[in-house]
């Protein structure tokens, strides 16, 4: 999927004007504006429904940006930019005086990332390019609405959002399909805020130990933090694969229709014809688990019941957003 000259020049034109545009990324699709632009970014959180306190991430065209946003950057944080951007991987600084408290929930710090997706990259460039010599930065949260499923394809967010924002940028399906990982660089060693595709083996390798992670219950530093997020409007429970048949067999005894994610159990005969079964590896798993979401809710069943996870650290993000969809869920 690439997008036409016309098609980025009318993406610019719209953040130039202040304006909102969804945007593909390598992660999930994000909701953008011009982040040196509060009113632009105001736009953001009227369109999500998001608490005005929830900070947001600001997606640069590359390193030589950081410092228009961030000072005191420390040198691990430079390191960690240079092994994984472009990727999926935002950290958190110390922002410049300047940076409107809108993009940052009125903290001190700043989250940033130079997306790896090249239709991303392109129109940060052509962005940059609109606003010679002034910070070129887009805020862009995930494009959904506040605490639903995140968005891997631009038809998901014409389902999300669609008449409430002028433009979507068509970058195909997401290839890692979960959000980046965060990590805060403000406060000495890094810490994790959120996991994600970045590991904490990923992130061992440059750092020399596994850093510490740091899963604040309820604070709204982080919104994907709250317990509630990701969550489809159907209910979802999370049942052991030893306990799956057995389960699933019980609902269906007593009339309840279920749609089932499964990971190694095959549907069998008289099984929900709402069966999916996923990757076995956690990155295939990643990549399909919101889509999958998705779908079951919109199967027409009363429960959506998805095999649990192996309880290993390569598993951790995905079981992350699966235990805030399984909170979250039914409330819609
Ligand atoms: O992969 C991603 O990160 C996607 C794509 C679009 O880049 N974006 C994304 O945005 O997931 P969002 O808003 O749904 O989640 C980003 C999180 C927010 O929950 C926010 O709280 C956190 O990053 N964040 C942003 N700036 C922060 C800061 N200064 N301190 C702590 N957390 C921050
Ligand atoms: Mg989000």
């Amino acid at each position: 999927m690439t997008p036409s000259d016309a098609d980025y020049q009318r993406a610019v034109d719209l953040l130039v004007a202040g304006e909102l545009v969804a945007i593909p990324t390598e992660t999930v699709y994000g909701l953008g504006a011009d982040a040196a632009n509060a009113d632009a970014v105001g736009k953001i959180f009227a369109a999500k429904g998001r608490p005005a306190d929830h900070p947001l991430i600001v997606h640069l065209a590359g390193h030589d940006a950081v410092d228009a946003w961030a000072e005191d950057v420390p040198p691990i944080a430079w390191e960690l930019m240079e092994t994984f951007w472009p990727g999926p991987l935002t950290l958190i600084l110390k922002k410049q005086a300047w940076v409107p408290s809108t993009v940052t929930g009125g903290q001190d710090t700043v989250g940033l990332r130079v997306p790896g997706h090249p239709v991303a990259l392109e129109l940060l460039r052509r962005f940059a390019a609109a606003k010679p010599g002034q910070p070129a930065g887009i805020a862009a949260p995930s494009a959904n609405r506040f605490g639903r499923i995140s968005p891997t394809s631009a038809a998901h967010v014409a389902e999300e959002l669609g008449e409430r924002i002028p433009m979507i940028l068509d970058g195909g399906a997401c290839a890692v399909g979960i959000e980046s990982t965060i990590i805060d660089c403000s406060r000495g060693a890094p810490v994790v805020l959120r996991p994600g595709h970045i590991s904490p083996l990923h992130l061992e390798a440059v750092l020399g130990h596994r850093p510490a992670i740091e899963t604040a219950k309820g604070a709204p530093r982080v919104s994907g933090s709250l317990e509630a997020h990701y969550a489809p409007t159907t209910p979802l429970r999370m049942i052991a694969a030893e306990r799956l048949l057995d389960f699933i067999n019980a609902q269906r005894h007593r009339g309840g229709r279920c749609a089932v994610i499964s990971r190694n159990q095959p549907p069998q005969a008289g099984m929900p014809h709402a069966w999916r079964m996923m990757p076995a590896d956690p990155v295939g798993y990643a990549h399909e688990l919101y889509a999958a979401l998705r779908d079951m809710d919109h199967a027409g069943v009363d429960l959506i019941v998805v095999e649990s996870l192996p309880e290993s650290a390569e598993w951790a993000a995905v079981a992350d957003r699966l235990r805030r969809a399984a909170v979250g869920a039914g409330q819609g």
